[in-house]
């Protein structure tokens, strides 16, 4: 039975911090962040938006836009890693604020729960819900997957150029008009890590940049590897001699803290995939320098950002080798369109995969380009530590969903703004009613009780 996504829709709140005030604030060469990370604007939350209420008004944009009415879901998964609760989920606070349109009770037989497992949790919530269709078990309903996250790092701390806010809502069912996920070949990886995590009570992450980049980079590696095993042994895929995978794949998502990370991670995998081909020797001879090995190969993690000469000498292969003809082409033709969105929304944790997915296929839309048939590759990764690839065909109804597709309209009109007001929302020092941006068609929050007896109860309000 095919399974997968027939539609996405995204929330992502109005206000935004423009990456250059930004830059001159902290004392950082604007071009750090514009070329070195490929951020140019970041959403930042107002007073009156948590994660659930992003979650909540991606949802009623998806069931809005297709017509759907409470009884067509049978599921509605919220993944996160912003929750403020510890064992509430975060779907019912979203199924509380949709009951506020729909009717009371009118979500009563819909079931789901919150995932998390950092950024990766989407796309576990994914996969569960496509073999809950592919099992039969739906019987004609839907299921909605909702990734939404508010990216937060400490005032002054290395991540906070890597801040952003928004959510996506996935339609699936066993009609998919955009999206079916290959079967048999959905790959994972897992490790007990530190590079990325948020203990009880803290709103901030503890993060260690530069290990949480390699070690995504690898775990993404080793699912891919799984990947390939698998889309050979279903058949999907036969390899030629000097054929990669990759060469297979139209399209490529990866994750996005930044959207040069997707930069990051393309280089790393192409360079993975190809080394052990034919045309590796022609690449070496046009970058005319040898791959460079760190100085114990079979080293950690740490090992390998600690040999300064390797990583030096690694920074300008990795520099040489995305110039190449051959390795551009791909850059341009398989990830580029992803890294769109991205760059004017910021991060997105758990729905930056997925904000990528959907700016692939408005770019690519736009080009021109007949998408029918094109298999989209995803490349997951969650700190702390997992990463999945899977990938799926686009359906021959994607054009119904795919030519309404209009970022700049459905973000709509974006408030800047200064750093102060940034700083005081950052900090918490407004309270809930000393909003910036006047909502209108969306969900709120409208208090958090403080008393003993019902503290940490959140209220909501749809604002006509
Ligand atoms: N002009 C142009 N580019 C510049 C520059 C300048 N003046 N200064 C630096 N850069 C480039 C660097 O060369 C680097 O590019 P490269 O990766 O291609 O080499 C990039 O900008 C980032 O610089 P770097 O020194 O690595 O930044 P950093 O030490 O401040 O850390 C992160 C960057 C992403 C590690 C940090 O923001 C972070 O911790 N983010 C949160 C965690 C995260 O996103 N992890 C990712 C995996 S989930």
């Amino acid at each position: 039975m095919a399974a997968g996504i027939d539609d996405i829709a995204l929330y992502i709140p109005n206000l935004y911090l423009e990456a250059s005030d930004f830059a001159e604030a902290r004392g950082l060469d604007p071009a750090k962040l514009q070329r070195g990370l490929g951020v140019e604007q970041m959403a930042i939350v107002d007073t009156n938006q948590d994660p659930a209420c992003l979650a909540a008004n991606a949802c009623l944009n998806l069931m809005q836009k297709n017509k759907l009415s409470p009884e067509k879901i049978g599921r509605l998964y919220v993944a996160t890693e912003s929750a403020f609760d510890e064992s509430k989920a975060m779907n019912s606070y979203v199924i509380g604020m949709l009951e506020q349109v729909y009717g009371n009770e009118s979500f009563g037989h819909c079931g789901g729960i919150e995932c998390k497992f950092a950024c990766v949790s989407g796309s576990y919530a994914l996969y569960d819900n496509t073999n809950w269709i592919r099992a039969g078990e739906a019987e004609g309903q839907n299921a909605i997957v909702v990734v939404s996250d508010i990216a937060k790092y400490d005032l002054g701390s290395s991540g906070e150029v890597t801040q952003g806010a928004g959510a996506i809502a996935m339609l699936l069912n066993d009609n998919p008009r955009l999206l079916a996920f290959d079967p048999k070949v959905t790959s994972t990886s897992i490790k007990n890590e530190y590079d990325f995590y948020r203990p009880f009570g803290k709103e901030t992450p503890i993060v260690h940049g530069q290990y949480s980049n390699l070690l995504y980079l690898i775990q993404v590696k080793n699912a891919l590897a799984d990947y390939k095993e698998k889309i050979l042994k279903t058949g999907l895929v036969t390899l030629k001699d000097d054929e990669t995978i990759l060469d297979h794949i139209d399209y490529l998502n990866m994750h996005l803290p930044y959207s040069n990370m997707g930069k990051k991670a393309l280089a790393y995998l192409v360079r993975h995939e190809w080394r052990s081909l034919p045309r590796w020797k022609d690449i070496i001879a046009e970058i005319g320098m040898e791959e460079p090995v760190p100085k114990d190969p079979r080293g950690t993690i740490e090992s390998v950002l600690a040999d300064a000469e390797f990583m030096a000498k690694d920074h300008e292969f990795t520099k040489l080798f995305t110039k190449t003809e051959k390795y551009a082409e791909v850059y341009e033709s398989k990830l580029a369109s992803s890294l769109i969105a991205s760059k004017m929304v910021g991060n997105l944790y758990t729905a930056s995969l997925y904000l990528g997915f959907r700016s692939s296929l408005e770019f690519e839309y736009q080009k021109g380009v007949d998408l029918n048939g094109k298999r989209i590759g995803f490349g997951s990764y969650g700190s702390g530590a997992s990463a999945m690839v899977f990938s799926g065909l686009v359906q021959s109804e994607y054009e119904e969903v795919v030519k309404d597709m209009n970022l700049e309209a459905e973000i709509g009109v974006r408030t800047k703004l200064t750093l102060e007001e940034y700083e005081e929302l950052h900090e918490n020092k407004r309270n809930t009613e000393n909003n910036i941006h006047s909502a209108k068609k969306e969900f709120i929050l409208t208090d958090v009780k403080t008393s003993p007896e019902s503290r940490g109860e959140r209220y909501y309000e749809y604002i006509e």
